[in-house]
């Protein structure tokens, strides 16, 4: 096995770039159950990793450290040339929601604000004005058919209304990279496509990175590499026969 192909398999890009978000042998536990296990993965600019994995694998785990919500017990996580474990807890809070773009699994939006606050907030919080935020925030309602759904709240849409709004307001502030957490799991597969197809594209097209945690074999193919998680672990690939 080639250098490159030991480098690709292990989840590391071809790409000599920095990457723009890294962890290296990274642990994690709830108590007594190990849930990353010597994990190490990176995204580099203008890529998309998918990560796969039964459920129970760690893939949340593993994406709550990259973002830096959960600290490791052991191990490193970068992200944009900064030891993100490293930064206190206020720093780590302010890179995310600045620099980053995050689709949790479950409870995504602010239920006292509406669809359109929800989306357009990243904006607010980095210094946009309200009408500025506002038409952003309407520009992605309208990619993600969401547009006369901007004055409802959380609470009287559906769910799959509320997760593409969720992934809207992951791209509203151009992060640097988007953190997608089964961003599909609620949706029809007209709107799963659409929602894939317009991560990928714009994440593409800016030089973003793109990490997607999914079920779908067909969403990880369109990535430009795979990682598979088994046990907490990065697994190695299957041998070739
Ligand atoms: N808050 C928590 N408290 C205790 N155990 C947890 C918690 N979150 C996750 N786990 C456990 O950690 C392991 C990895 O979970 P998770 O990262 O959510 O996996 P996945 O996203 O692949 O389904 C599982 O065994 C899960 O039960
Ligand atoms: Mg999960």
């Amino acid at each position: 096995m080639t250098n490159r192909k030991v480098a690709r398999d292990l989840g590391h890009s071809d790409d000599d770039s920095a990457a723009l978000a890294w962890c290296s042998s990274v642990n994690a536990s709830y108590g007594t159950v190990l849930a990353l296990d010597n994990a190490s993965v990176e995204v580099h600019a203008g890529q998309a990793l998918a990560v796969v994995g039964p459920s129970g694998s760690g893939k949340s785990t593993l994406l709550h450290c990259m973002i830096g919500l959960l600290v490791p017990d052991g191990g490193t996580v970068g992200f944009e040339g900064m030891t993100l474990s490293e930064e206190i807890d206020r720093r780590r809070s302010a890179i995310r929601l600045e620099r980053m773009g995050v689709v949790f699994q479950f409870g995504e939006l602010l239920p006292e604000l509406t669809i359109r606050e929800n989306v357009a907030l990243p904006r607010w919080l980095i210094g946009d004005s309200k009408s500025a935020a506002a038409s952003a925030a309407d520009e992605l309602l309208a990619t993600f058919d969401l547009e006369q759904l901007g004055d409802r709240h959380p609470a009287d849409v559906s769910g799959g209304e509320r997760q593409r709004a969720a992934v809207a307001r992951s791209l509203v502030h151009e992060p640097s990279v988007v953190f997608a957490d089964e961003p599909t799991g609620s949706l029809d597969s007209a709107n799963a496509d659409n929602v894939i197809a317009t991560l990928l594209k714009r994440t593409r097209a800016n030089g973003q990175a793109l990490l997607l945690v999914t079920h779908e074999a067909r969403f990880a193919e369109q990535c430009d590499r795979i990682v598979t998680m088994r046990d907490g672990r990065i697994a190695e690939p299957a041998p070739n026969p």
